[in-house]
């Protein structure tokens, strides 16, 4: 039987997409429900109505909203999600990278946003080490990696992975030159941890504290979860965040078709990058 019946699916899932941008539509209602109860054990809260009631409180509101939107994220990640997408950036956009950071000050500054337990910016800083060698990257390149979540950012930080986190097609010399073996499983060594800022952002947030300015921007994986107008302003944003000629990286499954026009698109083979255009007739970053 259903624990959540309406009006509570309804008034949940508006707090839950107001905090986050989730989107929860009538298909996540068991899955909901089934957060929901696992807080309401926690909490030793034996009826809805009851936990409701706790949530709505000023006292306990932003906190327990806090522990929910923990539970609904989804943190589905792993190393080298999207291989063609990273040769796309190899081939297409590090040579030009590798042109600007001879200029003296030059600095180019990656920003993965929605970066889940780090395998998305760490693939990124070793792809940048093989490619530029690692002063080259400690000392030109800034790589920021943001979530909503603190405790996934806590996992991150460690840094220590199972073998879901590489399901994907990290080449095998990389596990013997960046990894040593750990007792819960593989731990990546401090030279590539030491490339990557972790830090809470959550993105429905109206201050993103990150500055502008950036070269490339990774949201893969995340927009699918919210919905159109939503995910419309935060294109916007990442436009305006964006230097003229800076790139955009979406997952696999996603575009901006619909959403925005603003973008260049490059295509690769089996991937695309979106870019922001040069202000007028400048040559392509
Ligand atoms: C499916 S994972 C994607 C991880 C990685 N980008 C990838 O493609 O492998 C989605 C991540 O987005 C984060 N997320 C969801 N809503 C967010 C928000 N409003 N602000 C920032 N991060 C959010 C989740 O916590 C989760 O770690």
């Amino acid at each position: 039987m259903s624990i959540l019946p309406e009006p509570y699916f309804t008034e949940l899932s508006h707090l839950l997409q107001q905090a986050t941008g989730i989107y929860f539509d009538a298909s996540k209602k068991y899955f909901l429900e089934a957060r929901v109860q696992l807080r309401m054990r926690t909490l030793g809260i034996a009826s809805l109505e009851e936990y409701v009631r706790y949530l709505r409180q000023g006292a306990h509101r932003a906190q327990e909203l806090k522990q929910l939107q923990e539970l609904v994220a989804v943190h589905e990640t792993y190393f080298f999600r999207h291989p063609q997408q990273m040769d796309l950036l190899r081939q297409e956009v590090f040579p030009r990278w590798g042109e600007r950071i001879r200029r003296p000050g030059a600095r180019v500054r990656i920003w993965s946003s929605g970066c889940s337990s780090g395998e998305e910016p760490y693939s990124i800083a070793i792809l940048l080490v093989e490619h530029f060698g690692y002063e080259l990257v400690r000392d030109r390149f800034e790589l920021l990696a943001t979530d909503l979540s603190e405790a996934i950012l806590h996992k991150a930080r460690r840094a220590i992975y199972g073998p879901a986190s590489f399901r994907g097609h990290m080449p095998e010399a990389y596990l013997g030159r960046y990894f040593r073996t750990h007792r819960q499983g593989r731990a990546l060594c401090e030279e590539i941890r030491s490339l990557v800022r972790f830090q809470t952002l959550n993105l429905k947030d109206s201050l993103w504290p990150i500055g502008a300015g950036w070269d490339l921007i990774l949201c893969r994986n995340v927009l699918i979860y919210f919905d159109a107008p939503t995910k419309q302003h935060i294109l916007r944003r990442f436009f305006e965040l964006l230097l003229p000629g800076g790139y955009l990286a979406l997952g696999e499954s996603e575009s901006l078709y619909g959403y925005t026009d603003d973008f260049r698109v490059i295509s690769g083979k089996g991937a695309m990058l979106y870019q922001r255009p040069q202000a007028t007739g400048g040559e392509q970053r």
